[in-house]
This record gives C-alpha cells, structure tokens and sequence, in this order.
C-alpha cells in the first residue's frame, strides 16, 4: 500500500531503532511523576500497546494535563528499544498533538476491568477495550478465511436477497418490510390487509435464509456459498441467539448428504486452524482472561473426527442417559440445546453430527427418507455451543416436495420459482447454514453471543 503509516503493531515488532515515526492512538493509561510520563496507546491494530514516553519539562503543561484514558493524541518521536519490562520498543515523544480530549469525569472506560454486562450499555465504546478489539479482529479473521476457503475451493460467492417473500425455514419468525401507512392500514371488511398498494406490491419481509435462492445458483454454478445478515423475529432471550445475525450458507449440486457432512466438518477445522495460526495474541489474551482451556479446545476439535449419528440413535442415547432434562426427550421432540450438549460434552466428548431427524420437526425442503417419517438434514453440534450448523440434502424429486408443501399448507404462489428448479434439470444436492456468531462464540470462548457482534439485536433492545 502506497504511502502507508506504521501502526502499532508494526512499529512494535520493528527491529529498526532510532529513527523518527509517527503514531495515532488512543491513550490507554497515562503514568509517571514530575520528569517523566509514560503513555500507553493503542490503535487497534493488536492488543499490545506502545509506550510513549515523555519527557514532562519538554511538554506544555495543560497539554500534558489533557493526555488521559480515553483521549486520542498524535506522536511523533524517536523509536528506541526499550530497557523496561514488558516491550521491546518504545516511542520517546518529540512532538505531540491533541486530537481529542475525554474527560477523565465522564468517560466511562478507565482502566479498571468493567462487567460485560456494563460494556453492552456502552457498545459504542467497547470496541477500545482489549477484549473487544481481541474479539473484533477474530470475527475479521474468520470473516476473511471464510471467503478464502470457498474460493480457495471453487465455490462462487452468491449475493442473495436480504428482502424476500418467502419463508425458508418455515416458522413464522420473521420481520415485515413495509412502506404502507400503519396508522391507516387498507384492509377488507374481514380485517385482511391488501398488499398491492406496498411498496412491492405484495407482503415482503428480511430474509430468514438465503438458502432457497442459494439452491437456485447451486443449479447453475454447482458450487455457491452466501455469507450475509438473516433476521429472526424469535422471541428467544438466551446468550446464543440474535434477531440479527450473519450466516454462511454452502450450497453444492450433485452433494448427498456425506459430502455435505464432509464439507462441514472440514470447513470448520480450517477455520480453527486459521485462527490459531493467525491471531496467537487475541487468543492467548481471551484464553488468560475468560476461558483457561480455549487454545487446547480449539485444538482438540481438529485433532479428532467428528461423531457421526442418527436422530434415533441419539434419542436412544438421551433416554438411557438418567439425566434429569429440563425438556424429556422422546422420539418426534427437537433436541434442546442440553441435550446437544449432553451428546456432546458427557458422551461422546467430541463434536457430534446427528442426522436423519423427524420429518415433523424439520423444514419443507430437506429430503425425504424411504422410511417416510425421516429426513435428510443434519445438525453439527459444538461443545459449549450446541447446534452451530443446520443443513440437509434438498428434496429434489418434484413431487415429494409439492406434497410436502400441501402437507404443510405453505403458500405455493411464493414458492414457483424455487419449484421450478425441480421441473427443469434437476439435481441431488446439498447445503449448511453456519451461523457466524456461534462460531466466533466458540473460537473466542466468549460466553455471551451479544459479545461478539458489535452491535447485538435482541428482543427489546436496538440500540447504537
Ligand atoms: O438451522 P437453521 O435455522 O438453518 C437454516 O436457516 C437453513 N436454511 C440453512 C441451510 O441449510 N442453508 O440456521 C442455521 C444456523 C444454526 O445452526 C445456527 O448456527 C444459526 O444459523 N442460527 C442462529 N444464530 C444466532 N441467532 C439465531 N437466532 C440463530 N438461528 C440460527
Ligand atoms: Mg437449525
């Protein structure tokens, strides 16, 4: 990159000493007595901090009185090795500008540690804490490798529609775009609203999934994968789920569910070894900070195979377990979050795969199985996480899934093109949804899911 400034990161793991350099940053903490001050600042290129250290009779002394946790200054110095504990380098301050004050009365991140809980009211300033630059740049770094795998790989990156008129997964949960006036809705004498008038001339809502449009690339360009925002109006309070939240969706022609298992289980180990590779610091840090087994964690998850079984196989688990299940488990009920985390952290003590649930509980387009009340999907299970991937083998035949659709009474009329792709060349195929922030959850060993999306939305709070 032409003319570029060093950062932090890189003027400290600089090797070339005594020369002039500039840095901008933000002031972590501010030490010293009467002749001498030390500066610790950060910009968020690592976690590590630079030292500036100020020669306080050089200095103005209002200037000097303005440099406090929090504000943002402007340094140019002398980069020497550093003598002190704890860095190699530091930056002895020749000149120093003022970009901005915070008054030490005021601003709310002084040095000492402050609750998750807190840092949420204050997500606009989190991002300046160690833990949440640690987290930032992990979510970057997965963002990043999730587009190298794929292309790596031959997959093309599909962009599907954030607004839609479907429901992929069927459940209801979603939210409603609209330009119609809500204090003068038109509707019938039967209370029914007349969508014509909408701005698409019809009822519109954020997508859930870019699943279903992502088979439709799937049948043109074998291999596609969608990475974006999904929105779910589920009224669900709990640290691993977001109205808003960013998925990943492979979608692969001529997949059975084998490949697509395969497909999982080897993206997700790359992005682990990624990380461990790539982010040492940011991981050694959250490890020290909040989770003392997370680097052996991550390790350990691409060291073994993944657990490969059936949903009746796993009921079967659960009922000879003698656990005391909040929610009883028999054959037909979803697996609750404690039961994945049972399969997976008491039994199995690996990464579990289950397969072929239900037909009940699964969604329109997921195949069928001979047995007629089974289905093609798969959930991959994570420890600490639970269900981190939901996909399936699709429901080819054409007349399979028109049933399915009158089964379930979905409104066929949204759905023409989707079954058009089974009226014309149609194909055995397969796709996953990975959400990202389940796994950024499991790779930073946060416990919360609002911590590690900058700027969580969960029922009752949009705020920033
Ligand atoms: O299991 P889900 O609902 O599957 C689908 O949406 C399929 N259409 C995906 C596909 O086959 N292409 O969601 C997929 C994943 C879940 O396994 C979970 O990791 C994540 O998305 N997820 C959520 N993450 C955060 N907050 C929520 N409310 C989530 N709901 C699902
Ligand atoms: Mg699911």
């Amino acid at each position: 990159m032409k003319g570029k400034k060093e950062t932090v990161k890189q003027l400290l793991n600089s090797t070339e000493y005594d020369r002039t350099v500039n840095i901008k940053g933000w002031v972590r903490t501010k030490r010293g007595n009467n002749t001498i001050a030390f500066a610790a600042i950060n910009d968020g290129s690592v976690i590590h901090n630079l030292q500036v250290v100020i020669d306080v009779q050089k200095f103005d002394e209002d200037l000097l009185k303005n440099i406090t946790t929090g504000s943002c200054i402007n340094v140019t110095g002398k980069l020497v090795q550093s003598l002190g504990k704890g860095q190699t380098v530091e930056l002895q301050a020749e000149n120093i500008e003022l970009y901005g004050t915070a008054d030490p009365e005021t601003y709310p991140l002084q040095k000492k540690g402050h609750s998750l809980e807190f840092l949420r009211e204050i997500a606009h300033l989190r991002p300046r804490t160690n833990t949440f630059g640690a987290v930032l740049r992990i979510r970057h770094t997965l963002a990043f490798a999730i587009h190298k795998y794929f292309n790596d790989n031959g997959f093309y990156y599909l962009h599907t529609p954030i607004i839609t008129g479907s429901d992929c997964e069927g459940a209801g949960e979603m939210f409603r775009v609209t330009t119609l006036d809500l204090k003068n809705l038109p509707v019938d004498d039967k209370g029914t609203i007349d969508y014509s008038g909408d701005f698409f001339g019809k009822e519109t809502n954020l997508t859930v999934s870019g699943q279903l449009e992502g088979e439709l690339g799937a049948m043109a360009l074998s291999k596609i994968y969608t990475f974006g925002p999904t929105f779910r109006a589920e009224n669900s309070n709990t640290p691993r789920h977001l109205a808003e939240f960013w998925m990943i969706e492979p979608e692969v022609a001529f997949y059975d569910i084998n490949d697509n298992m395969d497909l999982a289980e080897d993206f997700l180990k790359y992005l682990i070894s990624y990380v461990l590779d790539n982010c040492k610091d940011d991981l050694e840090f959250l490890q020290n900070m909040y989770d003392k087994e997370l680097i052996d964690r991550l390790k350990f998850i691409n060291s073994n195979n993944f657990e490969r079984i059936t949903y009746t196989r796993a009921i079967e688990i659960l009922e000879q377990s003698g656990q005391q299940f909040e929610f009883p488990v028999h054959w037909g009920s979803d697996l609750q979050t404690e039961h994945e985390r049972y399969l997976v952290e008491k039994y199995f003590k690996k990464p579990v795969i289950v397969t072929d649930y239900p037909m009940a509980i699964k969604a329109f387009y997921m195949k069928q199985n001979d047995d007629g009340r089974t289905v093609r999907g798969m959930d991959v299970l994570f420890p600490k996480i639970g269900e981190i991937i939901g996909g399936s083998q699709r429901e080819e035949n054409f007349n399979k899934l028109m049933q399915r659709i009158n089964e379930l009474k979905l409104p066929q009329k949204d759905l023409w093109w989707y079954l058009d792709t089974r009226k014309y060349g149609s194909a055995p195929h397969s796709g996953f949804g990975l959400g990202f922030e389940r796994l950024v959850l499991f790779v930073t060993g946060m416990g919360n899911i609002r911590d590690v999306i900058p700027f969580p939305r969960t029922p009752k709070n949009a705020e920033f």
